[in-house]
């Protein structure tokens, strides 16, 4: 019988508490859908990884390779099918503050102002009012808004909105940011200044990325780690990107050997796996998700 969804021979308990203490800890996640037709599609296969605190991870892979399910499953959105996913060596059971995630769309209130949708996540934990404006302004201002306090979304450009976006994340003061495709939609100038603003902020903040995007430049650009995601949903490469900090100009970056040779490793680690598809099982096979 083909079961699915069967349990996996490594616990966590297995793995030797590694002396490097990663901030993240995914071991043998998997994750199966059930679609309408009965059968089940297992979108993430055994996937294993450590994420050091401060590192800035980029992950891609072909579309519906099930990175946007692997960040909502890293965020605690929804649970993994099987495996475990550590926080600092804490299972995750959900949502909680340590993580915040930036979405391709920045999906503000429309009705509320710049500073208004960054006090939100404030304002769920509980904090005071004016301590809430406080923060908010002081983000905004971080992230180059100090003229759009009290702007609307429907006042804003694309770019600006996904700014907000991003203070908004930062307001909670998270461990570990995780973004899908942040500037996908933005026009290729935007986008520029919104990767060397937030290649300025993890230098200033230290924060721990986990950044999806299918552009190889973005991904060399940002990137201590890429982790290359299959058609099969297996972790299929991690290519380290061995250019220091500061980056520097993205146009003389991108004239330099290692980054043309990295980017090369990774484009040539996707194109080994053009074609391959997922096997479907019919769900009175194996386990329903
Ligand atoms: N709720 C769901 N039910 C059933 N199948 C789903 C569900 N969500 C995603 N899928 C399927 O899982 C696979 C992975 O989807 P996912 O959105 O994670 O991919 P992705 O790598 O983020 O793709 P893209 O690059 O296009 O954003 C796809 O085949 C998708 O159709
Ligand atoms: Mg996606």
């Amino acid at each position: 019988m083909t079961r699915v969804g069967m349990a996996k021979a490594r616990a966590i308990e297995d793995i030797d508490p590694t002396p490097l203490h990663p901030i993240m800890r995914a071991v043998g996640l998997e994750k199966d859908y059930l679609l309408p037709d009965r059968t089940i599609i297992r979108v993430l296969n055994d996937i294993s990884f450590d994420v050091a605190e401060g590192e800035f991870i980029v992950l891609t892979g072909q579309s519906g390779c099930g990175k946007t399910t692997l960040l909502r499953i890293l965020m605690g959105l929804m649970p993994a099918s099987q495996g475990d996913l550590l926080v600092r060596g804490e299972r995750v059971k959900g949502c909680d503050h340590r993580r915040a995630m930036v979405f391709q769309a920045a999906e503000l209130l429309p009705w509320r102002t710049a500073v208004g949708n960054v006090e939100l996540g404030l304002e769920t934990q509980g904090v005071p009012k004016a301590e809430r404006r406080a923060t908010a302004e002081r983000l905004l201002d971080l992230v180059g808004l100090e003229q759009a306090h009290h702007k609307r979304p429907d006042q804003m450009s694309g770019g600006m909105r996904q700014r907000v976006g991003l203070a908004r994340a930062l307001a909670v003061d998270p461990d570990i940011l995780l973004m899908d495709e942040p500037f996908g939609a933005l026009d290729a100038h935007t986008r520029e200044a919104l990767q060397a603003e937030l290649l300025r902020l993890h230098e200033e903040m230290r924060k721990t990325i986990i950044f999806v995007t299918h552009d190889l430049d973005e991904a060399v650009l940002l990137a201590d780690r890429v982790f290359v995601l299959s058609p099969v949903g297996t972790l299929a490469d991690v290519i380290e990107v061995p250019i220091p900090r500061p980056r520097g100009e993205p146009e003389e970056l991108r004239t330099k050997k290692a980054f043309v040779d990295t980017r090369y490793k990774i484009w040539r680690s996707m194109k080994s796996m053009e074609g391959m598809t997922r096997p479907r099982v019919t769900a009175d096979e194996g386990d329903a998700p």
